[in-house]
C-alpha cells in the first residue's frame, strides 16, 4: 500500500486551513446518525483529535455502507477538505471525500477496556489503553522531560555514558535485589549505575546517565516499580553544597521549561505548576524527627522515615524540601561521612509535596578505610573484592565528588499530578505485573 507523500500531521492542522489534506491516523471515537458519520481521528501526534464528517452525499470513495462498517481502532487515510469549525472539539473539521482503510478493527475494541475497567484489566490491556490522547500525554510529556533533563546536563558540560545494567556488584541493599543466572555464575540487575559513574568521572569529570535500575520491591505503592528509568550524574570536584545548588538549578530547569513549552499537556491534567525557587529547604533528619513528633508522628533516631510520615513532612513545608544529614548507619558505604559531625552523612533526599522521594543524592566517601569498616558492618556484610575497582578509584587519585540519581517515573507523576506512577511509562514492571 503506497503511502500518500503529502500527509499532514493532526499536530500541524493550522498550516493547512482552507486546503485539502490526506491524515493517517486511527478511529477513537465514530457515532453514526443516518447519512452522516462523525469520526474523531487520533494519529498519535498530539492528544488532540481532529473530527472527520463522512456525508453520504460528499464521500467519493468507498462505499458509505464501508465507512458505516468500521469500528473504534481501525486505521485510515482520509482525504478532505480542512475547515475551521469552532463546534468541533478541537476546532478543526475535516469533510471527507475519501478513506482508504488501511485496517479495520473488530466491533469488540469498545469491551477491550469498558469505563468501568479495574486497574488490572487497564495494565493487561495496556497496549490498546496507550492508544488514547491521555496515555500518550503522558508518554509524551516523560519524553519532553528526558529532552530537558538531557538539555540541561550537556549546557553544563556534563557527558552521558551507558554503563552496564547486568553487574556483579550492588549498589544499595540486598532486599531489593534482582539476582540473575548469567552463564556459570550468578550476577545482578543493577539499582543504580552510580558505581560505574564514579569511575567515569576520572575519565570524563562531569557525567550523566539514563538507564533502567531494578528493584525487587514487594510492596504496592503508588510510587514503586521494579524497573524504572533512573537519571543518574556524578560530578568530579564537586562537595555538597555545589551539588545541592546544581540539582535546585536542574529541578527548576525542567519545570520551568515544561511550564513554558507544554502548558497545553499541564492543562489536560489541570496542573497549575509553581516553580520552587531557591534554596529549597533544608531539613536536616534530625530536624524532621522533631518535626514529625510534634505532629504526633514519632520515629526512633536511626530509622527510616517512610511514606506516610515523609509526605506528613513535605507538606509541613507546601514546598519541595531537601532531606538532609541521614545517620551514617542508615546509609550505603559510599556516603561521605560529615567532617564536623561523623554520626551522619552528606547525604541528601529531595521531597516533593504529595509524592515523597524524587532524588537521592550526596557527595561521596573517599576515605578508603571508613568504606571498608562499614562494607564489613552491613547485613549481609559486602565483599570489599566484589568491589576491587570500586576501591582503586580511592587508591588512585581519588577526588571530591558527589553525585545523584533521580526517578523518572516519580518525576512525571509529580509534574503531571498522576495518583499511581505505573502511568509514567510505557509498560510498568510491578510485584506482580510484567505482561505486556
Ligand atoms: O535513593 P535511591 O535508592 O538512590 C540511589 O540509587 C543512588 N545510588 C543514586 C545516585 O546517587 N546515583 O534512588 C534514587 C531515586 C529515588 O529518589 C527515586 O526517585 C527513584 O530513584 N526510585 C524509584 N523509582 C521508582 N520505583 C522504585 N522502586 C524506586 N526506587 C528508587
Amino acid at each position: 500500500m503506497a503511502i500518500p507523500s503529502n500527509l499532514v500531521k493532526i499536530v500541524d492542522l493550522d498550516k493547512h486551513v482552507g486546503k485539502e489534506i490526506v491524515i493517517a491516523g486511527w478511529i477513537w471515537q465514530i457515532r453514526k446518525q443516518g447519512k452522516l458519520i462523525f469520526i474523531e481521528m487520533f494519529d498519535g501526534s498530539t492528544y488532540k483529535t481532529l473530527q472527520l464528517t463522512v456525508k453520504k452525499n460528499v464521500l467519493e470513495s468507498p462505499d458509505f455502507s464501508d465507512v458505516a462498517g468500521l469500528y473504534r481502532g481501525a486505521s485510515l487515510f482520509a482525504k478532505g477538505e480542512l475547515k475551521e469549525d469552532k463546534r468541533a472539539k478541537y476546532g478543526f473539521e475535516l469533510l471527507v471525500k475519501t478513506i482508504e482503510i488501511l485496517h479495520p478493527s473488530a466491533e469488540e475494541f469498545d469491551q477491550l477496556v469498558p469505563p468501568d475497567a479495574g486497574a488490572d484489566t487497564k495494565l493487561s490491556k495496556r497496549h490498546i489503553v496507550i492508544r488514547g490522547p491521555r496515555t500518550s500525554s503522558i508518554l509524551r510529556l516523560r519524553a519532553k522531560v528526558l529532552q530537558y533533563s538531557r538539555e540541561f546536563f550537556n549546557s553544563r558540560g556534563a557527558v552521558e555514558v551507558t554503563p552496564p545494567t547486568i553487574v556483579e556488584a550492588q549498589a544499595e541493599g540486598g532486599a531489593e535485589l534482582f539476582e540473575i543466572q548469567y552463564f556459570n555464575r550468578k550476577a545482578y540487575l543493577t539499582q543504580s549505575s552510580q558505581l560505574y559513574l564514579e569511575t567515569a568521572i576520572f575519565s570524563l569529570r562531569d557525567v550523566f546517565c539514563i538507564l533502567p535500575s531494578y528493584r525487587a520491591e514487594k510492596s504496592r505503592t503508588r510510587r514503586h516499580l521494579t524497573e524504572y528509568t533512573h537519571v543518574e550524574g556524578e560530578y568530579a570536584f564537586m562537595d555538597f553544597e555545589g551539588l545541592l545548588d546544581y540539582l535546585e538549578d536542574y529541578i527548576i530547569y525542567v519545570l520551568k521549561k515544561v511550564k513554558e513549552n507544554d502548558k497545553e499537556l499541564l492543562d489536560l491534567f489541570g496542573r497549575n505548576l509553581e516553580i520552587p525557587t531557591k534554596p529549597f529547604p533544608r531539613v536536616t533528619y534530625k530536624e524532621a524527627l522533631e518535626i514529625l513528633k510534634e505532629k504526633g508522628i514519632e520515629i526512633e533516631y536511626g530509622e527510616d522515615i517512610s511514606d506516610a510520615p515523609e509526605r506528613t513532612l513535605v507538606e509541613h513545608f507546601g514546598v519541595p524540601i531537601i532531606l538532609c544529614h541521614f545517620p551514617t548507619k542508615m546509609k550505603p558505604f559510599y556516603h561521605k561521612i560529615n567532617e564536623k559531625n561523623p554520626e551522619v552523612t552528606n547525604s541528601a533526599d529531595f521531597i516533593f509535596p504529595g509524592l515523597g522521594e524524587i532524588i537521592g543524592s550526596g557527595e561521596r566517601e573517599t576515605d578508603i578505610e571508613s568504606m571498608l569498616e562499614r562494607m564489613k558492618s552491613m547485613d549481609p556484610p559486602l565483599n570489599p573484592d566484589d568491589y576491587y575497582w570500586y576501591m582503586d578509584l580511592r587508591k588512585y587519585g581519588s577526588v571530591p565528588h558527589s553525585g545523584f540519581g533521580l526517578g523518572l517515573e516519580r518525576f512525571v507523576q509529580w509534574i503531571l499530578g498522576l495518583d499511581h506512577i505505573r502511568e509514567a511509562t510505557l509498560y510498568p514492571r510491578m510485584l506482580n505485573r510484567i505482561s505486556p
